[in-house]
């Protein structure tokens, strides 16, 4: 494994919204291969402190190795929603800036040891962390066909999600689904070549959020964020998915606002406080030549908020 094992997306842009301080303490909640953890410890001076994350066994142990010369920087093999867990253990009450760049990186992508390609024959596995007892393998034999059209549907976006899930049940009477190959082998049966690539992507993309619970953990990590950033803190997410962009907006429009009575009231009965201020009006994404550079970085959006 080397440092090319994932280009950083948006790398100037976030740390330009993340850093405000640079004696400040800093959380990387998906620290992957040190691409933005890297770029935040030059910017940071020598009272600066990172404290990351990443639930995955391959990218931690590079990290590890890769910073092992750097003592600013504390690392986790935690997932990003034990962000509280992290500030207890380092004594640390507020962050002033907090980033997550959510997804997967290029190497879990193309590499059949990390359990996520769907390039190469590999396990059918898509945890992030063996301590998740489901595997994708698992879901796929056990779950009942409506169960898996719906999860198709809801974290893929996949119009023939009952389509696939009844090719899958139909596999599955004869054989267990097993490898990675197997599922695209599925897919292939049922789907026109041109949009094969696409569909499997979507199907693969579904099945990992849902045995991962990104969504949820998203959530609850975006509510701890504003509760442990100091004030004139910086949140800064980046993501790649309709379904979790649509989460940060609507989390950060919510502790934007002052009240959230009904119009008609005459005066605030909920008596909320707004905690943020967006920065970022509509979504930062990639220039055309970061793209061309790096074409995993075509879906990216970047939003930003402080806490006041
Ligand atoms: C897009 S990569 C991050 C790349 C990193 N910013 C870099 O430049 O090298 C996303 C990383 O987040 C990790 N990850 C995803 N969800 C996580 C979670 N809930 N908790 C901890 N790590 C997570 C993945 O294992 C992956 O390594």
């Amino acid at each position: 494994m080397n440092n090319n094992q994932h280009t950083p997306v948006l790398l100037l842009e976030s740390l330009e919204y993340l850093i405000t301080d640079k004696s400040g303490i800093y959380f990387d909640g998906t620290l992957g291969f040190g691409g933005h953890a890297s770029e935040i410890l030059k910017q940071l001076n020598s009272d600066g402190r990172l404290f990351a994350t990443d639930a995955d066994e391959n990218a931690f142990k590079f990290s590890m190795n890769r910073f092992s010369e750097d003592d600013r920087i504390k690392l986790y093999n935690f997932n990003f929603k034990e962000i509280e867990t992290i500030a207890k253990l380092e004594f640390t009450k507020y962050f002033d800036g907090i980033l997550v760049d959510l997804g997967v990186s290029s190497f879990q992508l193309d590499n059949p040891v990390s359990g996520f390609t769907y390039k190469q024959k590999t396990l059918l596995d898509l945890r992030f962390s063996k301590s998740i007892k489901l595997t994708a393998s698992d879901l796929v034999n056990n779950f009942s066909e409506e169960e898996i059209a719906d999860i198709l549907f809801k974290y893929g976006e996949e119009k023939n999600s009952k389509k696939i899930a009844k090719e899958i049940c139909k596999y599955r009477a004869v054989k267990k689904i097993v490898y990675t190959s197997d599922l695209a082998e599925i897919i292939k049966r049922i789907t026109p070549p041109i949009y094969f690539s696409k569909t499997l992507s979507r199907v693969f993309q579904a099945l990992r959020i849902f045995i991962n619970d990104e969504l949820e953990t998203l959530r609850s990590f975006l509510v701890k964020s504003v509760d442990l950033l100091k004030v004139g803190g910086r949140l800064v997410v980046i993501s790649y998915h309709s379904l979790e962009d649509r989460i940060v907006k609507e989390l950060m429009k919510y502790e934007s606002l002052n009240c959230i009575c009904p119009k008609e009231y005459p005066v605030c009965v909920c008596g909320k406080k707004s905690r943020v201020k967006i920065l970022t009006k509509k979504p930062i994404t990639p220039s055309v030549e970061e793209i061309r550079n790096n074409f995993r970085s075509r879906s990216a959006k970047l939003r930003a908020a402080e806490r006041i």
